[in-house]
């Protein structure tokens, strides 16, 4: 299947695991098999007319179905919301395929994983992954309480469980504080990820580069930009590659904007370039890269581009549509 498509999906069981959180589970619609995933993939989930992402839980080698751990958020735009108040076992809905931008490193010995809130999830597919791999690692949780920590009967029940340390802000325990703690210093052979809150991910940044991390080792998924996007800039033209058609691409307008009032299909969702839905393939031209979602060496490579707020540095992009 291409990146692009989507994937019809039957709700399984849908689970409380967590004050505010609900596993839901997501079965082949049809006779074949759901797409393959990576530990520390995500899909984007289509409900009610929002597109939201989740990460995969569980293990990736189960192609028989795909759990997401979802969030009801206090101050969130309604996706989760959709998804508490409307989906229900037997639902069918629709989803990407999985697309990973925080996978893991397959050379590292030993693995240290730090999660803020429900950003615990691409971190529970990572521990499943090394534990069935026989690899080290330890799974630190930050949450506010016992009682605010998400999947808590999903961590009580892996055989893995007794690599997870909880740690609770109501008790003192603060990444904040702890970071020193829980971050290491770096030596060969170890890797960090972190996914959480922007709080919490800018400080394990910090405190990784403070101890002279080398960048490559260290992994962080963002909810949140660590600045705001500024979309604008010079005009270019982006073509089409499929048709050959020549787009211009004002200075206040984004590539995705063009391409969809010229008729080109582009999925997107957090326009703020986090969550990956629209990278499109770049054949021809340098993109000026504008997201936090690919890496350094994804950014060099210049193979995708995210079109909802990057732009050109060439005056002419040519793209895979
Ligand atoms: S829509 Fe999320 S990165 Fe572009």
């Amino acid at each position: 299947m291409s990146a692009g498509e989507l994937v019809d999906v039957v709700v399984g069981r849908i689970t409380p695991d967590g004050e505010r959180v609900v596993l839901v589970e997501l079965l082949p619609a049809g006779p074949h098999p759901l797409p393959p995933f990576e530990a520390g993939a995500h899909v984007d989930l289509h409900v009610g007319g929002f597109v939201r992402q989740y990460s995969l839980l569980g293990s990736d080698d189960d192609a028989g179905r795909y759990v997401v751990g979802v969030l009801r958020e206090r101050a969130g735009r309604g996706g989760s919301a959709a998804v508490h108040d409307t989906v229900r076992s037997g639902d069918r809905l629709q989803v990407s395929v999985p697309r990973n931008t925080f996978g893991l490193d397959p050379e590292a010995e030993h693995s240290v994983l730090v999660a803020g809130g429900i950003g615990l999830t691409p971190l529970v597919a990572m521990a499943e992954r090394l534990h069935r791999e026989g690899r080290s690692f330890e799974l630190h949780v930050f949450t506010w309480s016992a009682g605010t920590l998400p999947l808590g009967a999903h961590l009580a029940s892996r055989p893995w469980r007794d690599r997870v340390v909880t740690h609770f802000s109501s008790a003192g325990d603060s990444f904040r504080g702890k970071a020193p703690a829980v971050v290491p210093r770096p030596r060969p052979g170890l890797a960090l990820y972190v996914c959480g809150p922007l709080g919490l991910t800018a400080s394990a940044t910090a405190c990784a580069s403070a101890l002279e991390w080398p960048r490559a080792d260290v992994h962080v998924e963002h909810f949140e930009r660590s600045a705001p996007v500024e979309t604008g800039g010079d005009a270019f033209t982006v073509v089409a590659a499929s048709t050959g058609t020549a787009m211009a691409v004002a200075g206040d307008e984004t590539i995705a904007e063009v391409l969809r009032r010229h008729g080109y299909d582009v999925v997107l969702s957090c326009e703020q370039g986090i969550c990956g839905s629209c990278l499109t393939g770049v054949v021809d031209g340098v993109p000026d890269h504008r997201d936090e979602v690919q890496t350094v060496d994804e950014h060099a490579a210049n193979a995708q581009v995210n079109v909802c707020c990057s732009r050109s540095q060439t005056p002419t992009l040519t793209l895979a549509v």
